[in-house]
């Protein structure tokens, strides 16, 4: 059973992941492994002495950044406490930072999470911290966080949207979550090509016909033309794709 704890303002951003789709199958344990996902609300932790889990940053600057000892708080009290962790936490949580500065998200990243943060032969259950306002105090980041990703050059609101991203497209590369196996060979970003454009019945909409070649039943034929379609598409579309690529050139 792998458990994926959630530090966050806002609980309730998670509800449709886990109660929609296919992800939301696979984190029910609907698909095979068996996940237990768990939000944490982070203003259940601010000490009696002071209402709030954010305050101004020293040196000055706008905004509010959360303060690390609610942030620590949350993380004892509401997660290694009530799933009986230890002292030895550390070693059993790997805690996860969606944030800007980040290392960035991609379909690499998905893939290695997928085998080492969600296979069941790391015993390590998950955290994922949200930050929100101007981020966190660097000091709990320091101490407490062992990676840190980007969803990409810019900032949203808060990291729960980040957050859930990175689970959904990680997810689909863990065992037994795409039913499909082979759902992962014509994605887009395998071996740096994006998809070839899909199509599907009716043969002619609104004058537009299916290429031929797709009705061919030849699949070498339709291979072909599949794989010449992913180069120019992203050509087109992510010419920074190809350089330096290996694109499955058959
Ligand atoms: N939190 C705010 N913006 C983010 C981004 N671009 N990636 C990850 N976490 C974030």
């Amino acid at each position: 059973m792998k458990k994926i704890w959630i530090i966050t303002l806002f609980p309730d951003f998670f509800k449709p992941l886990l109660e929609t789709g296919v992800a939301g199958a696979a984190l029910r344990g609907e698909r095979g492994q068996e996940f237990e996902m768990n939000m944490i609300s982070l203003r259940n932790f601010s000490p009696k002495d002071f209402k709030g889990v954010d305050a101004a940053p020293f040196g000055g600057g706008a905004g509010m950044v959360m303060r690390p000892d609610v942030l620590k708080n949350s993380l004892i009290e509401g997660i290694v406490k009530p799933g009986n962790y230890g002292e030895n936490y550390k070693e059993k949580l790997h805690i996860v930072f969606p944030n800007p500065r980040g290392k960035v998200w991609n379909n690499d990243s998905c893939k290695s999470f997928a085998q080492s943060a969600w296979s069941e032969d790391s015993k390590k259950d998950i955290v994922f911290i949200c930050g929100r306002y101007e981020g966190i105090d660097q000091r709990f980041i320091d101490l407490y966080i062992d990676e840190e990703f980007s969803l990409g050059d810019y900032v949203l609101t808060g990291g729960e949207i980040a957050t859930m991203a990175i689970i959904d497209s990680s997810l689909r590369f863990s065992e037994g979550v795409l039913g499909n196996r082979n759902s992962h060979e014509d994605e887009s970003f395998q071996n740096n090509l994006l998809e070839h454009p899909q199509y599907t019945k009716p043969r002619e909409f609104e004058g537009v016909n299916v290429p031929d070649v797709l009705l061919s039943g030849d699949h070498k034929k339709i291979a072909k033309y599949q794989h010449v379609e992913k180069i120019r598409v992203t050509k087109k579309f992510r010419p920074d794709l190809l350089i330096d690529g290996d694109h499955g050139e058959r």
